[in-house]
């Protein structure tokens, strides 16, 4: 939900804020504006549109400013237009904002009857006007913006500038993720850290209700009284070539294809092979937690709940304890039943998102003992969740999440097994077992990554279906889920993901030669019962695009196509199943020439309720 840059140092400025813009330009892109000083004045560039819009108003054009902000916009107040785009100034002070000011219709009015005009239908365009009426009133540049913070409402990362004092540029972040990076006396700010990362990797990580102040002599930062405080700076360690494309055509391809690397990065370490167990540096559960777990609740959004889905089954299967699976919006709303005895996961790739953070408070204002699953180090999640384990899948770029899925649902697998352990439900031997197929599935997820062509070729053939149905039963369905979710998201096809027995009560009514149904078909104990539901397909004329595990070669007479999985655990089947998925919805995109990497109206991380 938008994103935003700020540099301070000796760079050329416009550089480095286009560039970073491009690294964050998954977060939004329906306009993107740079404010920058030259010859003393604040300059605006700002276009409806990708950033390259931007690019083309900006064109030679260079200016002379050691210091600018920038933002890439994903609309909420206001359509997308040239007008609406950030930067947005008001007398001396330019704003770059990502979040919601709830309060702002009052405030407008407020200005407005003190002379203010407005020249935009955003919320964002008051905190620019009020931090200028302080600044008039002969507040410092840090005092105005603080007295202007007191009095809004709502969400916020900001970049400020100030006409007049080109050694200032202001950060304050409630709600929304804000960095700084920390580089040889030049600093930057940005909502996630990979537009810095080519510069540095040290950062600060601002907490709620912080206030910085960046200049060329360094940083300072602020808590809400005012004081400063001193933040201890830390080492990321993902590079920068982890967030260049390596010469794929796509984030998205690349990121299918890194996902073997990925689980490998989220496994090791984390195995003790002669204890049938796995080692969860971020959880500590004291005993008396485990011990009275009476229910675990797992919260997500999106594909993130397709994973939290899967664990459900994983958790009960491995440690009896009942498992609910909720969505992040919904959770809170209906007063959920929780308590200091369950267990609260919420599972987010950006560890931002809006709902599921909520839905953490919620749980803990309710006592629960609540633990994250992030890929985002330091994220807001991470850092409020009692108990912490990242996803090691480094930076996702393409909007379509699919190698933190397949991280999120080995460290669901990971989760389980330490918890049946701890609980005495699954055996040494058995948890022994697990990790020796769990080792193995890398190397059989790059025996998936093998049918690539086959995919392509099959998405060739149903390019020009106008629906797909996804149908999985058991642990499979919710890869049913993600399968349709990312053919909608990225291709604009309408998919629909449903529990395969399920079909008879609705969806088979949908069903003709036209209609293109995939089915998560591999041998488990419902094998029988999802060939029956083939056998419903067939019997209607529509095309069946099976998932069939690779000894089972019956079912090629059954279906139109197939395509073989390795022979693995039923609990870790859906790691590999997902990778077809994925590159089904890849192939079926790009044929069709849609923007894989950013999909119209998507932002990949969802930082408004
Ligand atoms: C789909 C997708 C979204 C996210 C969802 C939650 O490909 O990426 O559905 O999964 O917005 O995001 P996180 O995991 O960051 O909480």
């Amino acid at each position: 939900m938008c994103g935003i840059v700020g540099y301070i140092g000796h760079r050329e400025t416009a550089k480095v804020l286009i560039e970073g813009l491009k690294r964050l330009e998954y977060r939004g892109y329906d306009s993107a504006g740079i404010a920058i000083f030259h010859q003393g004045k604040v300059e605006i560039r700002r276009k409806e549109g990708k950033l390259s819009k931007l690019e083309e108003l900006i064109g030679g054009e260079t200016f002379d400013g050691k210091v600018g902000i920038g933002h890439t916009r994903w609309a909420t107040h206001g359509r997308p237009s040239d007008e609406n785009a950030h930067p947005h100034k008001a007398g001396r002070v330019a704003v770059v904002h990502n979040g919601i000011i709830e309060n702002y219709l009052s405030l407008k009015e407020i200005l407005k009857s003190k002379g203010h005009v407005f020249t935009s239908e955003t919320d964002t365009e008051i905190i620019s006007h009020l931090i200028d009426e302080f600044a008039q009133e002969g507040y410092s540049p840090l005092e105005a913006v603080r007295i202007a913070l007191d009095q809004i409402k709502g969400s916020y990362a900001l970049g400020i500038l100030f006409e007049g004092d080109e050694e200032c540029l202001i950060a304050a972040r409630k709600e929304s993720p804000l960095v700084i990076g920390l580089g040889d006396k030049e600093y930057f700010i940005a909502s996630d850290v990979p537009p810095v990362l080519p510069y540095t990797r040290d950062f600060i990580f601002m907490d709620d209700g912080e206030v910085a102040l960046l200049s060329s002599k360094g940083v300072k930062v602020f808590n809400t009284k005012g004081e400063e405080v001193s933040k201890e700076p830390k080492r990321v360690n993902w590079n920068s070539l982890m967030a260049e494309k390596g010469g794929y055509k796509h984030f998205m391809l690349k990121e299918i294809f890194e996902q073997p690397r990925a689980v490998i990065d989220t496994i090791r370490g984390r195995l003790s092979k002669e204890k049938g167990d796995a080692v969860l540096e971020g959880v500590r559960f004291a005993p008396t937690v485990l011990e009275n777990m009476r229910r675990i609740n797992l919260i997500a959004c999106g594909t993130s709940y397709h994973a939290a889905l899967v664990g459900k089954f994983l958790i009960e299967a491995f440690c009896r304890i009942p498992v609910d699976a909720d969505i992040g919006s919904e959770f809170r709303y209906r007063n959920p039943i929780i308590g200091k005895n369950d267990l609260f996961v919420a599972i987010s790739q950006s560890g931002e998102t809006a709902d599921t953070l909520a839905a953490l408070r919620e749980a803990r204002r309710k006592g629960a003992t609540t633990l994250a699953i992030c890929n985002v180090v330091e994220s807001s999640l991470a850092r409020e969740a009692d108990h912490v384990i990242y996803t090691h899948a480094g930076p996702e770029i393409g909007v379509a999440s699919t190698k933190t899925f397949s991280t999120q649902l080995v460290i669901l697998f990971l989760l389980a097994l330490r918890m049946g352990r701890a609980l005495g439900v699954l055996s040494c031997e058995g948890g022994k077992t697990l990790i020796e197929e769990l080792v193995r599935i890398p190397h059989l997820m790059e025996e998936m990554l093998k049918t690539s062509s086959q995919v392509a070729k099959i998405a060739r053939k149903y390019l020009q279906a106008r629906d797909f149905l996804y149908l999985g039963r058991g642990i499979n369905y919710p890869i049913a889920l993600e399968g349709a979710l990312k053919l909608k998201e990225i291709s604009y096809v309408h998919a629909e993901g449903y529990p395969a027995g399920e079909m008879k009560h609705g969806p088979i009514a949908l069903i003709d030669r036209e209609m293109p149904v995939v089915v998560l078909a591999t041998q488990n104990d419902v094998y029988e019962k999802v060939i029956s539901n083939i056998e419903e397909v067939k019997a209607r004329e529509g095309k069946i695009i099976a998932l069939a595990s690779t000894s089972d070669r019956e079912i090629v007479q059954k279906v139109d196509d197939v395509i073989f999985i390795p022979e693995t655990l039923p609990s870790l089947t859906p790691i590999l199943l997902t990778i077809p998925l994925q590159l089904l919805a890849y192939y079926t995109a790009d044929f069709k020439g849609t923007d894989v990497d950013q999909p119209r109206n998507l932002a990949k991380s969802v930082t408004v309720e």
